[in-house]
């Protein structure tokens, strides 16, 4: 039995909420669990058209059509990865997740402020792209990697054309990362019937989705692997690193519409944790990766299951812009070296011969692997509908063990 199977201690139809209990009276009719005991569907579910409020990101790299369907397919929402996409690619692939299930499902992509336009690398000074490849140089030599002092290549414009084909494909919706849409590209949307779901970092900025008009609002704490969801980038490592429990009932409390909660959650108590917050639902990302449809290397899928919580940190070396990977040389040697960063994904893609060298070698110490805290509760490596219905299933073995452990009165 999965770890996630021998934690689930009490099921029942009667999984009505001790959270009602403890106080949460909005909680009641939030949650609604079906009289043969199987469901557990939030206001969230109807809105996105899904079973279960579990949204599994769009990660680059990880989630291509297989995982994104799968997870739609077992009820809750998958969504593709569509950074970097061309037009035709991203077409491909949305008509490849239609082929695999006629469910729910999302695509995802930035809007940062320095990817549209792409940041112009002809105004990179000379003297940071000698320190970054300066740095990169060490890594290539050890790689057996030709040297190099080349000025990066610009990341390309395809942000714009992603979204034409999200709309002619009238995908059911559209997943935002480290951007504000703005009310036109919402009106836009809604005008082909496609939901919209933007992922904040700070209070402030889910305020500005929430003025856009978008459909729901991801809250992402500092526990979150990947892309912090900002779009500009912050001064330090110590911008918008609020954690996911002060986070979440802070943006619930700010914004008008369902929120989400993201970072650190891997199970059903996660889930619970969640919604007890005031979340309508849960988005996870490294939880995904360790199954097995994800795209992720096998080597950063056996360092999730090897590897705890403490494992991973904030660096801007990989990409150019603050994400959470687990720790190795790459980011330490360059966090010593003290070089600048290009802007984003330049950065990433001036690399890019040490990540595909490193991957060919299995090598995980120069391979950029975001993961988020929740490492260190992830222990097996299952199919992706597997995870949606065990943390159903413990979601719903927490909500009446909540009761007996909590005495009111
Ligand atoms: C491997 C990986 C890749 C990610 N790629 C993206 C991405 O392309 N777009 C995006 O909006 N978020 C991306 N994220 C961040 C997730 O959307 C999400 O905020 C985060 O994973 C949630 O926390 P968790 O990792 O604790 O589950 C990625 C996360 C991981 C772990």
């Amino acid at each position: 039995m999965s770890p996630l199977g021998r934690r689930e201690f009490l099921v029942g139809t009667a999984a009505v909420t001790a959270l009602t209990q403890a106080g949460c009276t909005s909680t009641r009719s939030a949650i609604e669990t079906r009289p043969d005991g199987g469901g557990f569907r939030t206001p969230l579910c109807d809105l996105l058209g899904i079973e279960y409020p579990i949204l599994q990101s769009g990660m680059g790299g990880v989630a291509g059509p297989k995982l994104a369907a799968e997870v739609s397919r077992a009820g809750g929402l998958g969504i593709l990865a569509g950074l970097g996409l061309t037009a035709d690619e991203l077409r491909r692939r949305i008509r490849q997740v239609r082929e695999l299930t006629d469910r729910p499902f999302g695509v995802n992509l930035w809007l940062h402020t320095e990817l549209r336009p792409p940041a112009d690398v002809a105004r990179i000074p000379e003297s940071t792209v000698r320190a970054v490849q300066g740095v990169f140089n060490r890594f290539r030599q050890r790689l057996g990697l030709p040297e190099t002092l080349a000025r990066p290549a610009a990341f390309p414009d395809l942000i714009d054309s992603a979204f034409e084909v999200i709309l002619e494909e009238r995908v059911p919706v559209w997943s935002i990362g480290l951007g504000d849409p703005g009310s036109e590209m919402v009106r836009r949307c809604r005008e082909r019937g496609v939901k919209v779901v933007a992922m904040v970092r700070t209070i402030d900025d889910a305020r500005a989705v929430g003025r856009s008009g978008v459909d729901v609002i991801v809250a992402q704490g500092g526990e979150a692997g990947g892309h912090r969801s900002t779009w500009v980038k912050g001064s330090s490592r110590e911008a918008a690193t609020i954690g996911t429990m002060a986070l979440v009932p802070q943006i619930v409390d700010a914004v008008q519409v369902p929120v989400v909660a993201a970072g650190g959650i891997a199970d059903g108590r996660g889930l619970v944790a969640a919604l007890a917050l005031g979340a309508s639902g849960i988005l996870l990302e490294t939880r995904f990766v360790a199954t097995q449809e994800s795209e992720a290397p096998d080597f950063h899928r056996r360092a999730i299951l090897e590897r705890g919580s403490d494992a991973t940190t904030v660096s801007d070396a990989f990409t150019g812009l603050y994400a959470r990977w687990f720790r190795n040389t790459f980011t330490e040697e360059y966090a010593a070296s003290g070089a600048p960063v290009f802007p984003a994904l330049v950065q990433a893609r001036a690399a890019r011969d040490i990540f595909v060298k490193a991957a060919a070698q299995r090598d995980p110490e120069y391979f950029p692997m975001p993961t988020g805290q929740s490492a260190g509760l992830i222990h097996d490596l299952p199919g992706a509908a597997d995870v949606v219905q065990a943390i159903v299933r413990e979601a719903r073995g927490v909500l009446p063990a909540l009761s007996l452990r909590i005495r009111l009165g």
